[in-house]
């Protein structure tokens, strides 16, 4: 039997922008070898998951998708199943343990997974034309990988390993390649994106791959995560303030707002400092957003240690905040402590910081009624324009005319805590650094 098409494809991804971003990149590689994407496994030849271990609920997830793959990958098809990401760690153990997944790749090894497909091409099949790979207005180049800090509770460092930065000439050759195919927003990608360049004889920055990518023709916004609060520095705030293009929107994890938490976590800063920081970055630009993760019940937070990460929140009105219940995860230091908040208490404390965050992010928003935010548009979604203003907040507006990948300007009718509605009021031509 031999009934599905062999240059078909199905790729499931979840995890962080890293993951989506490899994805994108594997799905242009696909399309140079002439694959196509369907959108279900049954209708597949090639099955690839890229997958998440952050936390044990993500790892469930993997397995219970791989599990469910199973029945399709000994159905009689010529259909493989690959697994890439930070599933993967001991091979030979994986092999051993999922025989009916064909390969395992390491985080970002897209080369693997192709080396894998041209091996599964059978080289007398008639050539397949490449297919054009899909354009896309938003696109992430990844400009580090790895992470050089070993917070406690953290896997992801021990399955990306080491920081690997990219050199400048490579990132900015990526960068005009996918704006000459369309781009017009670019976000730059690292597990610690302000770390970049640490690891390079020369020791660039990222505020080095601002400037150089700053002025090409076409690109409209410039976007970057993940800042850690120990490599931030003041030259990086002031550059990227200064920079046009450069988008006011941080994601800067804080974990906790406790200085005894923080410490057993390894983070590497005070509460006070993440304080001091948020200070710079709004001193250098007011309208500045800024994202935070938080982790609630890590082993031996007490309720005051909590209330002082929710204080945090209160004070500093992030306008996203991700707040994550902690998770053992396997060989990190943590691993070894006891986890003794009860998961009752980790939820109500995740609770309490969405409520106030929910509470926050309407207030915030709020305050967008009647205003004229920049957008660039980037899609359409249910018969309206979608897109997001500098801050990343997101946008809908109903118009006639055609504005994917243009900049425009929308007065807002409606605000709710997780998006704005307007009315498009007039277009930017020369993109303008007010929001
Ligand atoms: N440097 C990356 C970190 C990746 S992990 C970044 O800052 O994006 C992403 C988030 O997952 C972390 O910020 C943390 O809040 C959360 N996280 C990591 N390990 C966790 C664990 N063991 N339990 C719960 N949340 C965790
Ligand atoms: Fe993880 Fe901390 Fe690095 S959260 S990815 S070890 S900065």
């Amino acid at each position: 039997m031999d009934r599905i098409p062999r240059h078909t494809y199905y790729l499931w991804t979840i995890g962080c922008q890293m993951n989506k971003a490899d994805s994108s990149r594997l799905e242009d590689a696909l399309a140079q070898h002439g694959y196509a994407s369907v959108p279900a496994p049954d209708q597949a030849s090639l099955l690839i998951l890229n997958t998440c271990v952050v936390r044990q609920s993500a790892e469930d997830k993997v397995i219970g998708r791989m599990q469910s793959l199973r029945p399709l990958v000994n159905d009689g098809e010529m259909r493989d199943l690959v697994v890439l990401g930070c599933f993967v760690e001991n091979v030979a153990d994986l092999h051993a343990r999922y025989p009916f997944v064909a390969g395992f790749y390491a985080p970002s090894d897209i080369e693997g997974v192709m080396r894998f497909v041209a091996a599964r091409d059978n080289p007398q099949a008639i050539q397949t034309a490449a297919i054009e790979p899909s354009s896309r207005i938003a696109e992430m180049v990844s400009i580090s990988y790895g992470c050089d800090h070993h917070c406690t509770y953290c896997i992801v460092q021990l399955r990306r390993g080491a920081q690997r930065s990219r050199p400048v000439h490579e990132i900015c050759q990526d960068v005009e390649r996918l704006v000459a195919r369309g781009a017009r927003e670019i976000t730059l990608l690292g597990q610690n994106v302000d770390a970049y360049g640490q690891d390079l004889p020369d020791k660039p920055d990222l505020a080095d791959i601002l400037l150089n990518i700053h002025d090409i023709p076409g690109l409209l916004r410039i976007r970057f995560l993940t800042s850690h609060p120990r490599d931030l520095s003041q030259r990086i705030i002031d550059i990227a303030a200064s920079l046009p293009k450069v988008c006011e929107a941080w994601e800067l994890p804080v974990q906790s707002g406790d200085d005894q938490v923080l410490k057993r976590m390894a983070r590497g800063y005070t509460a006070a400092h993440y304080r001091e920081l948020v200070a710079h970055i709004r001193a250098a630009e007011p309208q500045s957003a800024i994202n935070t993760d938080i982790i609630v019940g890590f082993p031996g937070e007490s309720d005051e240690q909590f209330l002082c990460s929710l204080e945090m929140v209160r004070e500093l009105r992030f306008d996203m905040v991700h707040v994550a219940a902690y998770s053992v995860r396997p060989g990190t230091v943590a691993a070894a402590w006891p986890d003794d908040v009860q998961p009752q208490v980790k939820e109500a404390r995740r609770s309490a910081v969405e409520e106030l965050q929910t509470e926050i992010a309407r207030e915030r928003n709020a305050v967008e009624l009647g205003r004229i935010v920049q957008v660039l548009v980037d899609g359409r979604q249910k018969g309206r324009w979608r897109g997001r203003t500098r801050t990343n907040h997101l946008v809908f507006f109903a118009d006639e005319r055609q504005w994917l990948g243009r900049l425009v300007n929308v007065r807002i009718t409606w605000a709710g805590p997780w998006s704005l509605i307007g009315d498009a009021v007039s277009s930017i031509d020369i993109p303008c650094c007010t929001a």
